[in-house]
């Protein structure tokens, strides 16, 4: 937490300095209060160290309180505006004027037009018509639902095939080090997961569903609901999302231009705005459409949040933004005893007009080099000849290092003088080790998704088991900057399964042995993944494996069977069902239903279906773990053996 956010904090615990409306301080009555010198304030101010120290002069043993130096900043420090708030309400973070914080709401599903949910089946017309509920639940209808929840169906897949589970392997720490497949709703999966990986997880990849319109007419929503919707249905799990990451974690989120900035305004929110470290463009589709419109949309967004300061890259070797894949040998086309690197001009050539002569002097100033060009030295020397970081164009910039700092970099060997065109050049070594820069254009053909995605896929199974998985390579790439050595990574949004394959696919380039933790909540897709890593373990004759479990549905199961329901008279059967086995909302009258059924009768099956998800009680989706002894359940012994050593009391 930086000072700011520190002072804030503490300023919050008095409501009279902070403003609800825009959830930040109230900076008028700050400052008001501060020229009264009020007790309340300075009872604030003066429990703090820093913030004392900062705002108090120590006059012998007393704290004298530094009013100017105090309103001083508070006039300066960055408050939300109203602006602020009326773009929130415009983009639908705020429902009848209230924010998402305030509402607290849950979205259980999020199942309206992601493209892969419509168009990622076998049989895609079977499906097309398939309903999906999407339900908001308010805070006081939940209480039971964020339970860790009993997991069941454990299998495990090495590349000789399936084994039954005995245990879980954990490391030094006691964490499961296994890689883990979990079917189910993956904001309830993150809760049962919490207590096991948080704080743990190096980096979280997801690819939500865009919410990119289409098959609108199957939702009564207009849009800013249909936008909030998916905003609450977001912010429920980047929330919990934070949760796992480790300090020095990331969180990188694909997304389209359809949510790119309700979801950056989220995630802002989320996870701070200081830790947005860079939206990346990827080329993932460069032919475009035939038939657009307006513009035809090629690329799409990677947006990539550190958890804090202490997050940083890896120095690796993209070659993001070239068109074409050079091999890094005919970049680095330069070898020494240390290894390969590339001729840099030790002029600083980038930085635009910042690295001007005339902006940073401390840059400017002569190198002398020896006539054998073997000595380079900041100092004068007798007929050594002195160079300025003049271009070749005659323009006046700097050299990429102060003067002080010279004499030791040299010393390092890799700076050197050469001749180019009869003229001194001084030149830097650039290694591959340092990596290059990595720029927010992902534009090499390997981020294709069609052709690293679609067709890999493809390839694997010689048919078509998912529409629209990501590029290998834009995961991988992703996976390279940003893990290492045991890493955890984790995908909730798991799809294809796109991030297990490449979290192996670099183990094996670079021996490592990150680990992967996917979440997927369709029974199809989760079976395409399960396949997928399968096959590639098979096809790399990998020692790597992974345990697959499910987690142990209740009411999602009468759920299930009302969404595959086909005609009202099904549907009453399960009511009947419901009553007698489901646990269904504390309010919902049985016998009222009973009486109308009529009423029932006379309401599209749309309709029908949609009132008998909303009488089921959410809390009761999934079994809990605390119920993992309740016989109604028929738990198998060995079932029950496993989640004790999964969760082990916690
Ligand atoms: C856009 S796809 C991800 C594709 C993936 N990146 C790939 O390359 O294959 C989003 C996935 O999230 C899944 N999903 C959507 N809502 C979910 C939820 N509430 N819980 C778990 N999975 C969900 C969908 O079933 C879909 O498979």
């Amino acid at each position: 937490m930086n000072f700011d956010q520190k002072l804030k904090e503490k300023l919050k615990q008095n409501m009279e300095f902070w403003d609800e409306e825009i959830n930040d301080i109230n900076r008028n009555e700050i400052i008001d209060r501060a020229y009264k010198v009020d007790k309340d304030l300075i009872g604030i101010l003066i429990d703090d160290k820093e913030i004392r120290e900062t705002f108090f002069d120590k006059i012998k043993e007393y704290w004298v309180f530094n009013v100017n130096k105090f309103v001083d900043y508070i006039e300066n420090i960055k408050v939300l505006s109203n602006s602020y708030t009326k773009f929130k309400n415009s983009v639908g973070l705020n429902v009848n004027g209230k924010s998402l914080n305030e509402r607290g709401e849950v979205s259980l599903v999020w199942p309206f037009k992601d493209c892969v949910l419509e168009g990622g089946m076998t049989k895609e017309d079977q499906k097309r018509n398939e309903i999906f509920f999407n339900e908001i639940l308010a805070k006081d209808e939940i209480d039971r639902l964020f339970d860790s929840k009993v997991l069941t169906n454990f299998k495990k897949y090495t590349a000789k095939g399936e084994e039954q589970v005995k245990d879980f392997n954990r490391d030094g720490k006691g964490t499961i080090k296994d890689n883990l497949i979990i079917k189910g709703n993956n904001l309830l999966a993150l809760h049962s997961l919490k207590k096991e990986f948080a704080g743990k997880v190096k980096l979280i990849y997801i690819d939500p569903p865009y919410n990119t319109g289409g098959s609108a007419e199957t939702f009564t929503y207009n849009n800013s609901f249909n936008h909030s919707t998916w905003l609450t249905f977001m912010k429920n799990r980047l929330e919990v999302a934070k949760d796992f990451l480790r300090d020095d974690g990331f969180i990188s989120i694909a997304i389209d231009h359809e949510e790119l900035l309700y979801l950056g305004v989220l995630a802002d929110e989320v996870f701070g705005r200081e830790n947005r470290v860079g939206i990346v463009s990827i080329l993932h589709n460069p032919e475009g459409r035939q038939n657009a419109k307006y513009f035809t949309a090629t690329h799409e967004y990677l947006i990539v949040y550190r958890k804090s300061i202490s997050s940083e890259f890896n120095p690796v070797y993209l070659q993001e933004n070239s068109k074409d894949s050079k091999e890094i040998n005919d970049v680095y086309d330069k070898r020494d005893e240390k290894g390969i690197y590339k001729e840099e001009n030790f002029i600083r050539l980038g930085g635009g007009d910042a690295c001007l002569r005339k902006n940073k002097l401390a840059g400017w100033y002569p190198l002398y080099v020896s006539e054998d060009l073997r000595d380079i030295s900041g100092n004068k020397k007798q007929g050594y000849k002195e160079i300025y970081p003049i271009t070749d164009s005659g323009q006046e910039r700097t050299w990429k290092i102060i003067k002080k700092s010279f004499e030791d970099k040299f010393k390092d060997g890799d700076i050197y003088a050469t001749k180019k065109n009869g003229k001194i050049r001084i030149c830097e070594k650039y290694r591959i080790d340092k990596g290059s820069p990595i720029t927010t254009c992902w534009i090499n053909k390997k981020y294709n998704a069609k052709k690293s995605g679609t067709n890999l896929l493809q390839s694997l199974f010689d048919e078509k088991l998912f529409s629209y998985p990501k590029s290998l390579y834009a995961v991988l790439d992703t996976l390279k900057i940003m893990t290492s050595n045991n890493d955890v990574v984790m995908d909730f949004f798991a799809g294809s399964g796109t991030t297990g394959h490449a979290t192996l696919e670099l183990n094996k380039e670079d021996g490592e042995k990150r680990q992967f933790i996917l979440i997927e909540q369709l029974d199809t897709h989760a079976d395409v993944i399960k396949k997928r890593i399968k096959k590639v373990l098979e096809n790399d004759k990998s020692k790597e494996s992974f345990t697959y479990c499910e987690l142990l549905k209740y009411n999602e199961e009468a759920i299930d069977k009302i969404q595959d329901a086909k005609d009202t008279k099904t549907l009453l059967k399960i009511w009947d069902e419901m009553c007698e086995k489901y646990f269904l909302n504390y309010d919902v009258e049985i016998k009222k239903f009973n009486d109308n059924k009529k009423d029932f009768e006379k309401m599209t099956l749309k309709q029908q279906k949609e009132v008998l998800v909303e009488m089921l009680n959410k809390n009761q989706l999934y079994v809990n773990l605390s119920e993992v002894e309740d016989s109604q359940f028929k738990i198998s012994k060995e079932d029950k053996e496993l989640n004790k050593k999964f969760y082990r009391g916690k």
